[in-house]
């Protein structure tokens, strides 16, 4: 696992928008795995801004979200197909026929989430996964537990997430319970990773993540041993690093 310290969120954002540009011009059939929550943001912004400058180019990419909260459908605004199209598909030439997010309202979960799976294999797996992490070390919604799932799967989301993101919800009381996520094996499988973490309430977690010790309470701890993953951390994250 690869560290860079950048200085701050802006610095992160535009660090992480050099790395998808870079694939993207290496292969501009490639595809990406993207995340949702605050972190990703300044990223999306900063893609924004390099296909305005005409230096990127999306017409050929597919993507893949982590999740989707279940019983959310794609109106809805608290839904992460809502939150990626706001946020980055409608101002970029992606075709969203390429853009792929686990369907939240799908009457088979079961069923869903293998065709999930499938997909991006017959797409030619991920390229790039793009991914923040938890309070509680997850990844994608891959909650820590005894167990992990290595799929696409249906998870019953923490106390401790719901407490994290119900900030996005006005109304708490409909914040969705359950998520279908993509799994470890499933993220574990992309060709490169960037895992991006801001701010000094992660700084804990940054010194969970580097520990040395793998275990399924902390589900990020497995991306110690991915071949090609990089975290971006800004100086308020890398607070605790080798202390
Ligand atoms: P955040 O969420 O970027 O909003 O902190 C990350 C996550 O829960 O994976």
């Amino acid at each position: 696992m690869k560290i860079v310290i950048k200085k701050d969120y802006v610095e992160l954002s535009k660090f992480a928008a050099l790395e998808v540009k870079n694939i993207l011009e290496d292969n501009p059939n490639c595809t990406l795995g993207l995340a949702t929550g605050s972190t990703p943001l300044g990223l999306y912004k900063e893609l924004i801004k390099l296909y305005n400058l005409g230096e990127i180019n999306f017409s050929s990419v597919t993507t893949f979200n982590l999740d989707e909260y279940r019983g959310l459908n794609e109106e809805d605004e608290q839904s992460y197909k809502y939150f990626m199209n706001d946020n980055l598909f409608n101002h970029i030439n992606i075709d969203k026929n390429n853009t792929f997010i686990p369907n939240g309202i799908a009457e088979d979960v079961e069923r869903e989430c293998e065709n999930y799976e499938k997909l991006i294999g017959e797409k030619g797996g991920i390229d790039l996964q793009v991914l923040g992490i938890g309070m509680n070390g997850h990844i994608g919604f891959n909650e820590p537990n005894q167990e992990l799932y290595l799929n696409t799967h249906l998870e019953t989301l923490t106390e401790e997430t719901l407490n994290s993101n119900s900030i996005f919800f006005t109304n708490k009381e409909k914040m969705p319970t359950e998520a279908l996520t993509m799994g470890i094996g499933s993220i574990m499988k992309a060709k490169k990773i960037i895992l991006l973490i801001s701010g000094k309430n992660k700084a804990e977690v940054v010194k969970k993540l580097v520990s040395g010790k793998i275990t399924t309470d902390f589900p990020a701890s497995i991306l110690q041993v991915h071949n090609d993953c990089t975290v971006i951390l800004d100086e308020e994250a890398a607070a605790l690093l080798n202390k």
